[in-house]
């Protein structure tokens, strides 16, 4: 962007280029686009900086490159994967507006707003409940039944919500996670709710197992752009090499699994991304390989099938708030 400079705070240029995705990729009007983003730089006093930069722009829409300054990729790839119109045209309607906040209680609630479990957030946490996305509730609610035993190893599994709503939901999890800082957090959310995991410090791909497993949950490191709507700047600090690096370890990861799992047993892959490369393309080069592996069939309304996954669908919970967008592949150890 030649309106500004290498002094210029990095959060400004973030700021600028998720105003920039917005006036290149959503339907919202430009003026619009324009007033919020210098709504928002208020709070970091630098609002004459942004509206003269936004303004400069809109003047000159023909000659901006936008390719240059924002990740041009990010309609092809969510296009390539929802095909709807209607999810299209919802999806850049809306694009980057913060889904609800939503709670997840740990015993069924009859005051839920959806699968006995899930409430809105107000001011306040509630007792018994843990914040966790409607999404990433879904993906586990979906796939829980497919694990036979509830003896389940969850290897990326800070800060803990997929391990939590196991738990909750009769599973005896051994939880791992790489990341101090991480499991710190999964600490401080099972002090606040009374219950106990077992959660260890271990780089999964380092580790060597000498037990088997029959379940296995890999939630695993990603690009994080599905969540897009809560944090706009993945998508503007998204860099492809990274995806592709992204794309290494869940493999690497995925094989471990294997390895570790028990013929028979089941390993469920999540990734709270719409990128093909750490998503279907990594199933596709899982059973490409490995000939003992057969995926199974999600029964959902709530998701849409790509190949040899699922990812949720946006309009699911349209009416409740909006949702990430999560990936979710179930492997069966032949
Ligand atoms: C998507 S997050 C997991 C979120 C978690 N399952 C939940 O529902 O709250 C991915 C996690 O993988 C962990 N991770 C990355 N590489 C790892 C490795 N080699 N071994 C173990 N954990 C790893 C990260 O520290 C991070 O906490």
């Amino acid at each position: 962007m030649k309106y500004i400079n290498d002094k210029t705070p990095k959060n400004i240029v973030t700021l600028l280029k998720i105003s920039l995705t917005l006036l290149y990729f959503s339907s919202k009007p430009h003026y619009a686009v324009v007033n919020d983003t210098v709504e928002i730089s208020k709070d970091f006093k630098k609002e004459k900086l942004v509206n003269a930069v936004l303004r400069n722009i809109l003047r000159n829409t023909n000659k901006i490159k936008y390719e240059k300054n924002i990740y041009p990729n990010f309609k092809k790839v969510l296009d390539k994967i929802f095909s709807s119109k209607s999810i299209r045209d919802y999806i850049y309607e809306t694009l980057f507006i913060k889904p609800k906040n939503y709670q997840i209680s740990l015993i069924d609630n009859k005051d839920a707003l959806y699968s006995k479990r899930v409430l809105i957030l107000e001011k306040k946490i509630n007792k018994k409940c843990f914040v966790q996305d409607i999404g990433n509730f879904e993906v586990i609610n979906s796939i829980y039944k497919f694990y036979k035993d509830k003896n389940l190893i969850d290897v990326c599994a800070a800060p803990g919500g997929k391990s939590i709503l196991l738990q909750s939901l009769g599973f005896n999890v051994f939880a791992i996670d790489k990341s101090q800082n991480q499991i710190n957090k999964f600490e401080e959310n099972l002090s606040r709710l009374n219950i106990k995991i077992n959660i260890q410090k271990i780089d999964f791909l380092k580790k060597k197992f000498t037990d088997k497993f029959n379940s296995i949950l890999l939630d695993a490191p990603c690009s994080a752009l599905g969540t897009f709507r809560r944090n706009p700047d993945v998508t503007v600090k998204i860099d492809p090499s990274q995806i592709k690096k992204h794309q290494k370890t869940q493999i690497q990861m995925l094989e471990k699994s294997l390895k570790m799992l028990n013929n028979g047993g089941f390993l469920v892959y999540i990734v709270c991304s719409f990128h093909p490369f750490e998503t279907i393309d990594v199933i596709d080069k899982i059973i490409q390989k490995h000939k003992n592996v057969k995926i199974h069939s999600i029964e959902t309304d709530k998701m849409i099938k790509r190949q040899n996954g699922y990812f949720i669908n946006p309009l699911s919970f349209k009416d409740i708030g909006g949702s990430d967008i999560f990936f979710v592949s179930v492997l069966e150890k032949i």
